[in-house]
């Protein structure tokens, strides 16, 4: 057989994942294309044929996508900001809500000279490595617990470090011990923290409930168990006038606020929502002001 176009095999991959109950059928189909064809998505109408091989390829991660694997399973990497990081079974895939906090947080530390940036709960390393790629002059720590996460964490810090990248420093730590980073403590310019939130029970897509590890994404009955233990660590690791952000589930907009107040140390606590209006993640500063060094 000779070449197929391409772009009647993107029709029907569009077909088959609607189908499917993927959200974005269009787009994915797209990018599964793009993949295979190794061309950025805007540059598919450049490629009008393709060889068979190439198309059984394309029809194989259709297939893949249309039996809910995540998409960036599929394609093995996931995008946050400026980072492309590798992903797959036994770590949380990066989802584009977390840039806001990512935004917020590089914004925080503008104005500081060689931050010290601390990512809580770092699954891959996205965030931490998005930081770091900001702000080449910060100093990034990521904690994580999980064991498979952490091996994908290290090789995407590894991989980022060979491409020149500043090196982040990895710690296998749980967010709940109560001498977390106590090497850091009241040093920190910027936490950060997108943390397991969703309370448990609440039906989640088969992308998350099958692919997405469980200790990732649920936070125990009211889905604040990890939460109240970043607020705990990050007061102790802020210093005077250092900053704090952590993502939540959307019914946590009065919750998650309520606990950075109860914290005597923790200031000028603000919740924000995304473009839909939708909350998502809250931030405090430490109170005080900076000391001088
Ligand atoms: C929602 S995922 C976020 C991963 C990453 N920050 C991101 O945005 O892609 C939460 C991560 O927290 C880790 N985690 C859960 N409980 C933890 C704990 N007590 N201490 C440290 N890490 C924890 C999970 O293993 C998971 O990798």
């Amino acid at each position: 057989m000779g070449r197929q176009p391409l772009r009647v095999a993107v029709l029907e991959a569009e077909r088959t994942l609607a189908a499917a109950g993927v959200a974005s059928p269009r787009a994915d189909a797209e990018l599964l294309a793009a993949h295979v064809v190794g061309v950025p998505r805007g540059r598919l109408m450049m490629v009008p044929l393709v060889d068979p091989p190439v198309l059984e390829e394309y029809r194989a991660l259709v297939a893949r996508r249309a039996a809910r694997e995540p998409l960036q399973h599929v394609l093995g990497t996931a995008v946050l900001g400026p980072v492309t990081v590798a992903v797959g079974p036994g770590v949380f895939t990066p989802r584009p809500e977390t840039e806001l906090l990512l935004e917020w947080g590089l914004k925080a530390i503008s104005g500081v000279a060689s931050p010290l940036v601390v990512d809580l709960c770092t699954g891959s390393g996205a965030l931490a490595l998005a930081v770091a790629a900001s702000r080449p002059d910060a100093e990034v720590h990521a904690v994580e617990a999980d064991p498979a996460a952490l091996s994908w964490a290290r090789r995407n810090v590894a991989t980022h470090a060979d491409a020149g990248g500043t090196p982040v420093v990895l710690h296998a730590a749980d967010v709940r011990w109560p001498d977390l980073l106590s090497e850091l403590e009241s040093r920190v310019d910027l936490v950060l923290c997108n943390p397991p939130y969703v309370p448990n029970g609440t039906p989640v897509p088969p992308e998350v409930r099958v692919w997405d590890p469980p200790g990732a994404v649920f936070g125990g009955s009211d889905g604040l168990v990890v939460i109240r233990a970043v607020v705990t660590a990050s007061a102790a690791l802020l210093r005077h006038g250092g900053r704090l952000a952590v993502e939540h589930d959307d019914t946590h907009a009065d919750a998650v606020p309520e606990l950075l107040r109860r914290r005597r140390v923790l200031t000028d606590v603000q919740e924000h929502r995304d473009l839909t209006g939708r909350p998502r993640y809250a931030t405090a500063r430490r109170a005080g002001l900076p000391s001088r060094a």
